[in-house]
């Protein structure tokens, strides 16, 4: 890695899983951290089958992960903080960012930045709760600027500043901005300025050149969170190297997540679909090829897939 500052993958839901991981870290070189997809409390036991496969240390060998929950019941996350911690886990971190409508109107991801009040006093329950238990879990907040309006962040900030948080990771956009317009780096400035909690920039980073601007202009910026950019290219941050040895490292790379989703017994149709939705961001990598990504595309069955995918790979 050729970059100072600290890079982190950052959660995506069905993107993001162990697999991804191992194969990203194998053959680019570990990252600082890998952040799971969000998990969530469950009534009855605390993790669904997929979930623990995430989280299981013998699937995230060698690898920072810090696992993501998605809630705003602060009792379930003082359960999964102690879950996780048998698990061997001392950091997770809050999603308050997830713009989804089916997320948001129940109050939870970005939906939960819309009742400042009663995330405060979320967050008091969570480290209250953490303290009186004598536990030595960490907590981060990944957040979004607001819901309507970036002037909302301030308030936001006031609050996350009465806690102790682990790091205060800002993707500088709000709710109803999805994933348009551009992030607002204001937002991150203000970030920077006032955060109690180091601050660690995401959002919109899809190249080296970007990654390096960035770096440019915000020489403090020490921790950046990087996702559709890596996805795109998993060796954004690994040390400059020959288009051979590129081409080389992909196809290796693509080939140690193929064979790992194809051992999750899915069915090759849910291994072709998540192969199919990671060429969604990988094609940018093979300008002029649009020939083959309408290939990789129309593929029918994983056969098919592994056809067209040699077309591009070599
Ligand atoms: C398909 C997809 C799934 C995502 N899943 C999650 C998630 O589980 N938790 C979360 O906090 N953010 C999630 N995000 C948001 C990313 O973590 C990140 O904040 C966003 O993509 C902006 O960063 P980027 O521009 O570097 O991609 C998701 C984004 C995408 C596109």
């Amino acid at each position: 890695m050729n970059f100072q500052t600290k890079i982190y993958l950052a959660p995506m839901e069905g993107i993001t899983t162990y697999v991804y991981r191992n194969a990203q870290a194998a053959v680019y070189g570990r990252l600082d951290k890998y952040f799971t997809p969000f998990l969530e409390p469950h009534e009855k036991r605390s993790f669904k089958k997929r979930e623990l496969q995430e989280i299981l240390p013998e699937n995230n060998r060698g690898l920072y992960v810090v696992p993501q929950i998605l809630t705003n019941r602060a009792e379930g996350f003082l359960e999964l903080a102690e879950s996780l911690r048998n698990y061997g886990y001392r950091e997770m971190n809050l999603n308050l960012g997830c713009p989804s409508r089916t997320v948001v109107s129940k109050g939870k991801g970005a939906g939960f930045l819309a009742f400042p009040e009663e995330l405060n006093r979320f967050l008091d329950t969570v480290f209250s709760g953490l303290a009186a238990a004598a536990s030595d879990m960490r907590v981060s907040v990944k957040t979004r600027a607001g819901m309507e309006s970036p002037e909302e962040f301030l308030r936001l900030l006031e609050i996350f500043n009465q806690y102790p948080l682990e790091e205060l990771i800002v993707h500088p956009r709000v709710q109803k901005d999805y994933y348009n317009n551009r992030p607002n780096l204001a937002v991150y400035r203000l970030a920077q300025q006032k955060s109690r909690a180091p601050v660690c920039y995401n959002g919109d980073l899809f190249t080296r050149k970007d990654l390096e601007d960035f770096c440019a202009e915000f020489p403090e910026a020490d921790r950046i969170m990087l996702g559709r950019g890596v996805i795109r290219d998993p060796g954004i941050a690994a040390d400059r190297m020959t288009e051979e040895e590129a081409a080389e490292r992909f196809r290796r790379f693509h080939g140690m997540v193929l064979e790992g989703y194809k051992g999750w017994n899915m069915g090759d149709r849910n291994v072709l679909f998540k192969m199919k939705e990671l060429w969604f961001y990988q094609i940018r990598q093979f300008e002029g090829a649009e020939k083959l990504a309408k290939r990789i595309k129309k593929a029918q069955t994983l056969a098919e897939y592994e056809v067209a995918v040699s077309g591009l790979l070599g």
